[in-house]
């Protein structure tokens, strides 16, 4: 299976903290937010990542993952030249993709929570596509899904002003080899944009569309605004103050296997930071 990260948004509600780099990059909490899709992704057991920047932002990105090595995976990189969507990143990473399936991640999308694990296992293993929903207070901002009492999804829609639920679309979809030939078929919206909402659309009239509601002890947040920014970073420091690092790829490959002990040292020490509280929790993670 592939992956993607899609981190080509130009993060304008957050200028100017976005005006010299992308959003992706900025912290959520202790680590920069791409971190976290990342962690997701690995924790899957996907070792061939496609991140899609912006043409500016694409040398920051290298210059913070490298090739992938340092987490046991490998990188490639590519860039959305014009915000068309998120559907034009299957479009983007069609022959990345090939034959197999793939998982694709908005940048500024978090999940935390032990069960994510188990809950991805369960639906990457399916043909189709899978999303992933969770209730929220305004659907209205959301891809949103209506469910049948059998937890069949009738309706998908994109930001609707009249939500049929309260079932937020989050940003984490797994599709089967068909999702470019699919994201081609899809025409831009009102706002110009291929939306990733008709892809799953698609998938859903085909009567391929699974849906998982996400339990209420799995943490979701889009961050994309000052407030949700601050409100994820204090959740996140909540979790890591009681529990595992969240959302850190080095501690995630480590538990996967992707990389040993030894190598996680080396690396920590290559950084040679020791004032990084980050650092400190993966150099005893490394030590255990
Ligand atoms: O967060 C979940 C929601 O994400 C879903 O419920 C919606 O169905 C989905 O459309 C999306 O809505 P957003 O309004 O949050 O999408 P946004 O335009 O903010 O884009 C999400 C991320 O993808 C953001 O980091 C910017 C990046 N992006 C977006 C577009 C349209 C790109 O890199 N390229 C693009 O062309």
């Amino acid at each position: 299976m592939k992956g993607i990260i899609l981190a080509a948004g130009k993060g304008t509600r957050l200028y100017p903290a976005s005006s010299s780099t992308s959003k992706i990059l900025l912290p959520i909490y202790d680590k920069p937010a791409i971190y976290y899709p990342l962690s997701v992704l690995i924790n899957v057991g996907i070792k061939d990542i496609m991140i899609i920047t912006s043409k500016n932002d694409r040398a920051s990105f290298k210059k913070l993952l490298g090739d992938g090595s340092q987490f046991g995976v490998s990188f490639r990189f590519a860039v959305q030249k014009v915000q068309r969507g998120i559907a034009d990143a299957l479009i983007i990473a069609e022959k990345f993709i090939k034959d197999d399936s793939v998982m694709l991640a908005l940048g500024d999308n978090i999940f935390a929570g032990a069960e994510m694990q188990d809950l991805l296992a369960e639906a990457v293993g399916s043909g189709g596509a899978t999303v992933f929903c969770t209730p929220v207070d305004r659907p209205q901002d959301f891809g949103v899904a209506e469910m049948d009492g059998e937890g069949k999804v009738v309706s998908l829609e994109e930001k609707p002003q009249e939500p049929k639920s309260n079932l937020a679309v989050t940003g984490l979809y797994y599709y089967d080899s068909n999702a470019a030939a699919i994201a081609k078929e899809v025409q831009p919206s009102k706002r110009g944009e291929l939306e990733i909402t008709d892809v799953n659309r698609i998938y859903m009239e085909r009567g391929q569309l699974h849906a998982v509601q996400m339990p209420d002890s799995i943490y979701w947040a889009d961050t994309g605004t000052p407030d949700s920014m601050l409100a994820a970073a204090e959740k996140i420091k909540e979790f890591q103050e009681s529990g595992e690092l969240v959302g850190s790829p080095e501690a995630t490959a480590l538990r996967m296997g992707l990389i040993s002990n030894k190598q996680l040292l080396k690396w920590i020490d290559t950084v040679g930071s020791t004032s990084s509280a980050y650092l400190t929790r993966l150099r005893n993670l490394a030590r255990e």
